[in-house]
């Protein structure tokens, strides 16, 4: 069934709060957000409104059992100021995986693809010019059933809203491996982008913020020896000429559309990448032989971020300078130049706005 998508647009933009030399992440948004209801097992037609406060019951069902899914998705102007969207159909099909798991509706990629590039389109000029700019793209799904029972769920919103972003980590990370929490076991929800997967990691996250650390490497669930991702980010190592990062059997590492960029690129230029189990205990011999010669994270937030140093227990890993970093540097570069348009999308990732 073909979706009208109806704009109602702002009568005063707030494009003046637009700062380009100090864009914070997730403090701003932009005029418009669309918004989806779904009901009697169908989606009504999507709307495109200025961006508002929600009014919700406080029975809602999704503040109390947590049936909440969300992607990031990202925006780039090219030279010419066309605006381009990278890979919005990998992270339709994502978030439709994680809405299966939650036993929420799938939603039509017109209303999450065609809906997104009109709302971009709309708010074209939030996107930031600046170099390492862009504007992130949050879609979100949360059950609406006015109901404190137990049970899935049968109304949801969809909704889009926008957020101009410069980078979100603006230094090489520090990381604390963690063996004493867990965020995901085979069998759960780890593939998703559930809500409850970052909820559960706020506690030792704080825990290791006030330890001096970014952000926890998670290892898995059974022994605490392989590890996994960062909850922000997905994980690579560079040891030797080999990139190796965690695979995705057993469902409890999310599924990165970066991630997946930066597999297919390094191995179009020869890379020999490997998706496996990697331990720590691997990583530390790498480290003291001298064969870890780097280690980064990817994510749409993120993008490409440089690990500068990895704690395990009591083993602190100083990676060295990020300068001197040929594959990191490589792909980070690579990436952009597609998003920004300054090579040739080859592989059909840019939608033009
Ligand atoms: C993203 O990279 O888009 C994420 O969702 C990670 C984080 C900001 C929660």
């Amino acid at each position: 069934m073909p979706f009208e998508i109806k704009i109602n647009p702002i009568a005063n933009s707030r494009i003046s709060e637009l700062d380009q030399n100090n864009i914070q992440f997730g403090r701003l948004y932009s005029d418009h957000m669309l918004i989806a209801h779904y009901e009697d097992g169908t989606w009504g037609n999507p709307e495109i409104v200025p961006f508002a406060n929600l009014s919700l019951s406080p029975a809602t069902t999704f503040m109390h059992y947590g049936q909440a899914i969300f992607e990031g998705v990202k925006a780039y102007k090219d030279a010419k100021g066309d605006a381009r969207i990278f890979r919005p159909e990998d992270n339709w099909k994502r978030m439709n995986r994680s809405a299966h798991r939650m036993a929420m509706p799938d939603v039509p990629k017109e209303i999450f693809v065609e809906g997104m590039r009109k709302l971009i389109d709309l708010d074209q000029a939030w996107i930031p010019t600046r170099a390492g700019c862009s504007l992130y793209i949050r879609p979100f799904m949360i059950a609406t059933d006015e109901f404190v029972g137990v049970r899935p769920a049968t109304k949801f919103s969809f909704i889009i809203i926008t957020s101009p972003a410069a980078a979100y980590y603006s230094k090489p990370v520090s990381i604390f491996v963690h063996d004493e929490f867990v965020r995901a076991f085979p069998g759960g929800i780890g593939f998703t982008k559930a809500a409850g997967n970052y909820g559960a990691s706020m506690y030792p996250d704080q825990l290791i913020k006030k330890m001096g650390y970014d952000q926890i490497l998670w290892t898995d669930g059974f022994e605490h020896k392989y590890v996994q991702e960062i909850g922000t980010m997905n994980v690579f190592f560079v040891i030797d000429d080999k990139v190796i990062t965690p695979d995705l059997v057993g469902g409890t590492i999310l599924e990165g559309i970066t991630r997946a960029s930066v597999i297919t690129l390094l191995k179009e230029k020869g890379v020999t990448v490997e998706e496996r189990p990697i331990s720590i205990s691997e990583i530390e011999a790498a480290y003291k032989n001298g064969t870890l010669k780097e280690a980064f994270g990817t994510g749409t937030a993120a993008s490409v971020a440089p690990i500068g140093k990895l704690t395990f227990h009591t083993d602190v890993m100083q990676l060295r300078p990020v300068e001197e970093w040929e594959t990191m540097n490589w792909i980070k570069t690579t990436l952009d130049d597609i998003r920004y348009g300054r090579i040739e999308d080859n592989h059909g990732w840019i939608l033009t706005v």
